[in-house]
């Protein structure tokens, strides 16, 4: 069985993850791929169980260190039940958000840098993305564009940070992409949705090595899209 791929959308609040994510499953579905869209916290009941807990804020009182236990508990489970399996049989997993959001909104504060370190290596278990699409947009333009899709809801426990908070964790997503260039790659999302789509797609589909292409999508069609 040829081994599928897996995708993962980085980046601040309002970069526009979720559209893109669409966009690419939408594009690779068009060529008869297999794709599973998935997203973090979440993703799988266990994940999706924990998930409230985090962006309600109703773990935010018991501190940092068990926030990042938690969001590494819901990983576990997303990874052993829905992404390894699916990445298994083939299939082009796309996740919105996965290790470098912990990376960047839990490790950013005073939790040491071993303790992170080793919930990263429970938790993803081997299970590395083949290629990370960091979506990097000016914070003011990103919360403009996330406070414009909340409307009148309140912001969740991670988007109601300064500015300043922001501008740190863009900066930490660049660092890493920076520090592993082979899997992350960064694209400005100040652009319009349909040019950054098209950049994407450039970048993934030499990726989908003929192997684990299904029989009616050579590298022929993935030449004519990109
Ligand atoms: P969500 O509303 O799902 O998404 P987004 O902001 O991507 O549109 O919110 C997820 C929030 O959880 C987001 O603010 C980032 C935060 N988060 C962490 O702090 N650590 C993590 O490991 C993950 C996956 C997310």
């Amino acid at each position: 069985m040829p081994r599928g791929l897996f995708i993962t959308f980085e980046g601040g609040e309002g970069a526009g993850k979720s559209t893109q994510v669409r966009l690419l499953a939408e594009a690779l579905r068009g060529i008869g791929r297999e794709v599973v869209v998935t997203r973090e916290p979440g993703g799988s009941p266990g994940a999706e169980a924990v998930r409230h807990v985090l962006l309600s804020g109703a773990a935010e009182p018991f501190g940092p260190a068990m926030e990042a236990l938690l969001f590494a508990a819901a990983r576990s489970d997303h990874v052993e039940t829905l992404i390894r399996p699916a990445v298994t049989r083939g299939a082009v997993v796309l996740c919105d958000r996965f290790l470098d959001s912990s990376r960047v909104y839990q490790g950013g504060g005073d939790l040491a840098p071993d303790f992170m370190t080793a919930l990263e290596r429970v938790a993803v278990n081997g299970m590395v993305p083949d290629l990370t699409i960091i979506l990097d947009i000016d914070p003011r333009e990103g919360m403009r564009r996330a406070a414009e899709r909340r409307g009148e809801e309140t912001p969740d426990r991670f988007e109601k940070e300064t500015l300043s908070v922001h501008e740190a964790r863009r900066r930490a997503f660049l660092e890493i992409a920076r520090a592993e260039p082979e899997r992350c790659l960064v694209f400005d999302a100040s652009q319009s949705r349909d040019a950054l789509a098209a950049e994407i797609a450039e970048a993934v589909w030499p990726r989908l090595s003929p192997a684990t292409d299904t029989a009616d999508a050579g590298p022929h069609d993935a030449a004519e899209r990109g």
